[in-house]
This record gives C-alpha cells, sequence and structure tokens, in this order.
C-alpha cells in the first residue's frame, strides 16, 4: 500500500518524528520519494490515519493510494468519485482548479451533478466533510490518492489560545514542536507509565501535550513562581477539558542548578526540554553580545546536565532545543555538546544528522533539536 504524507515546515523534522512513531509502533515501511513536500511510503499492512495524525506534530496530511490509470487520471477520478459517492451531488476538491473544474465538466457529462471545492487549507477539507466523503484527491509523484486525515489545527490552536496560563514575557513552544519532541523521545516500545520531566517547564505546553498524548506521570521545574503557577492551571485545564485520567503532575519551583536536591537520583525516564533561551532578541544584536549570551546560556546548560545526569535512570533520554543565533552570514552556536558528552552523555542521531535545526526565515533564533541517552 502506499501513502502519502504532506510534511510541515520543517520537513526534516518531520520526517524524523515519522520515523520514531513508526518505529515505536512496530509499522514497517519503505520510503519511496519525497515530492511536493510529500513524502510517499509504501507499507504492508493498512495504517490508521485517524490515529496517527494525532500522534504527530509535524504532519499535516495523510493521503492514501487509489488505484489508477497514469495515462488517464481523469477517468480513474471519475471511477473513484463514482464508486464513493454513489448518490446526490459529487462533492470533491482537487489542488490544481483547472483540472477541479475539468473533472466537475465530466462529471456533468456523465450525468451527476457534482461541486468543485477549491481545497484552501485544512479548514475546507475538514468543514466540508472531504474526508467521510472521500473526496479530497491529489496527484503526487504520478499517483492518485486521497485523503484520510488532517491535522486537527483548530484543537491545536484551541490549545494554544485558549489556555489559562499564558507567559508573554518567556515566551512559548509551538504546541506542535513540542509533540514532536515529545515524539523524538519514543524508543522501540511506547510507555505512557515513563517519568517525563521539563525542568523549564514555562507555561507547561510540554507537559500538557505529553498529558494529552497519554503520558501519566509528569514532572515539572522552573525558576519562577510565575511559571509553576501557569503550570498548574494549564495541566489542571487540559485535564478537565480532555477528561484525562490518571494523570498524577508534581511540580517544583527550583532553579535547574539545584534540581537534584528535590528529586530522587535515577528516578526520571525522560527529559524533554526547551531551555532558557537567553534574553529575547530584536536583530540588531552585535556578533559580541550574542556571543555572551551564548556563554551564558553554556554554563547554565552544562550545570543542568550535571543535574540531569544525577536524576535520569541509565540510558534515560533526553530531547532538548538548544538555542543558536542567527547573524548577517551564519550562525553563533552554543558550544557545549563535548562537554555534555563528558558528563555522560551520548548523542542519538537522527538520520545520521546530530541534531534538526527547528527555525522560521524570520526568526533570530534558531532552535537545535538534540537528543541524548545517559550512559
Ligand atoms: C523558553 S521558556 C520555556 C517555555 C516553555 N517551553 C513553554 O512552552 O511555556 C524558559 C523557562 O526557563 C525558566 N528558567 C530560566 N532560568 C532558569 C533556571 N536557572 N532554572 C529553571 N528555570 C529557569 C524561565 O522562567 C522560563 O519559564
Amino acid at each position: 500500500m502506499f501513502y502519502a504524507f504532506q510534511l510541515g515546515h520543517q520537513p526534516k523534522i518531520s520526517l524524523a518524528e515519522i520515523k520514531t512513531v513508526f518505529l515505536s509502533k512496530k509499522i514497517d515501511f519503505t520510503i519511496k520519494t519525497t515530492q511536493q513536500n510529500y513524502l510517499i511510503i509504501q507499507t504492508k499492512k493498512k495504517l490508521n490515519s485517524t490515529e496517527l495524525i494525532k500522534q504527530l506534530g509535524g504532519t499535516i496530511k495523510i493521503c492514501s493510494e487509489i488505484k489508477s490509470d497514469k495515462n488517464n487520471f481523469l477517468k480513474s477520478i471519475k471511477e473513484h468519485l463514482f464508486n464513493v459517492q454513489p448518490e446526490g451531488k459529487i462533492q470533491f476538491s482537487f489542488p490544481d482548479k483547472k483540472m477541479g473544474l475539468e473533472i466537475k465538466k465530466e462529471l456533468k457529462n456523465n450525468g451527476r451533478s457534482a461541486r468543485y471545492i477549491e481545497p484552501k487549507n485544512s479548514a475546507t477539507i475538514i468543514h466540508n466533510h472531504l474526508i467521510e466523503k472521500k473526496g479530497d484527491l491529489n496527484i503526487i509523484a504520478e499517483h492518485l490518492f486521497m485523503t484520510e486525515a488532517v491535522q486537527q489545527f483548530e484543537e491545536m490552536s484551541q490549545r494554544d489560545y485558549d489556555r489559562p496560563g499564558i507567559d508573554d514575557k518567556s515566551g512559548m513552544l509551538p504546541p506542535k514542536l513540542a509533540k514532536i519532541m515529545i515524539n523524538l523521545a519514543l524508543s522501540q516500545n511506547i510507555d505512557y507509565k515513563k517519568n517525563l520531566l521539563d525542568p523549564f517547564c514555562g507555561s507547561g505546553t510540554i507537559l500538557t501535550e505529553a498529558a494529552v498524548m497519554g503520558y501519566q506521570n509528569l514532572y515539572g521545574s522552573d525558576i519562577s513562581e510565575k511559571a509553576i503557577t501557569d503550570t498548574k492551571k494549564n495541566l489542571d485545564w487540559i485535564i478537565k477539558n480532555y477528561n484525562l485520567k490518571n494523570i498524577q503532575y508534581h511540580l517544583n519551583q527550583i532553579n535547574v542548578i539545584k534540581l537534584s536536591q528535590s528529586l530522587d537520583n535515577n528516578s526520571l525516564d525522560l527529559i524533554i526540554t526547551e531551555p532558557y533561551l537567553g534574553k529575547p532578541l530584536h536583530g540588531n544584536e552585535s556578533n559580541v553580545y550574542l556571543t555572551k549570551q551564548s556563554e551564558e546560556l553554556k554554563n547554565l546548560y552544562l550545570q543542568a546536565f550535571e543535574q540531569f545526569q544525577k536524576i535520569l535512570k541509565p540510558n534515560g533520554i533526553i530531547v532538548i532545543a538548544i538555542p543558536q543565533f542567527k547573524t548577517k552570514s551564519d550562525w553563533i552556536k552554543i558550544d557545549c555538546i563535548d562537554k555534555i558528552k563528558n558528563i555522560g552523555f551520548e548523542i542519538i542521531p537522527f538520520n545520521n544528522e546530530n541534531y534538526l535545526l527547528y527555525h522560521r526565515p524570520n526568526q533570530h533564533l534558531g532552535r537545535g533539536i538534540w537528543r541524548f541517552k545517559k550512559i
């Protein structure tokens, strides 16, 4: 079976996430190609696209292949739509408007009235019930596909904007990236009973996403009292709104450099965190300023890793976003990786790359997503 995954705006990260999630769910697959931001894979078994789209933070859409004649897509599309919508007005969408209108004409010529819907975004697909109608079609890499599931963007943005505890100052990790980071920590067996800590929890995005994904034993700490209050409000909100059961959370206001005073040695399975990233940037900072900031962050992170080494169980995993700063011509990076290794960690790379860069073109700061294992 062939499937097409539409990847988000950081395709390399989306791909790494898919690979990790598939490994943990023991889904066998082969990558066929990547084209137009779609990853095309072949699987032996049918995928549960609805379940997968809920789990993945970096995938926009999952489509399955429809058998078609590549010399006559128009005919194949017509046959498919006749088959899946045997009665009433046919409703369908297709990215290329010209071809969409041609399909509509062809359907009319064959005695069926039809409505062509321009697929502007996921909302168009959801609101017109095109998934249930099997009517959102696309040709990718010379194969015909229909959409089986799209990202629940409304639910995600509700979690983003409607939650009670909001921190405008230190900023919030996009929930999608939080989800991706949690997924990147998955091992070959999913175990939601694992203890997960975010030691720079801010308003708690990683912890709330982890709760929605099924993690039950959550630990959060932060130096700021407001952060702990916000995280508590947000966790209570998510537990109530999503009717989540059996969640135990423990929050503590503490400086990361003293973390082992509040947590037992060898007690945690996972640390997933976006640490303090330094003072907000405006883009006009000098290289000297950025270098100084990098040095300060390096000291903080190394002290944090000393603590992580104590409280993590052997083989415990850390997924962390380490910032890097954009200059006119290059990046200023925080030179801490060798020292982290000396503290007692090894890098677990992503598809032969030591880290994945999450960066939007207009941002002055990039987040390098690193994965470490305690040795
Ligand atoms: C970038 S924010 C984390 C945002 C969080 N991921 C979220 O989505 O809300 C960094 C957090 O680190 C906290 N922080 C800064 N220095 C710290 C330290 N030494 N120990 C613990 N927390 C610290 C700040 O209070 C802030 O809440």
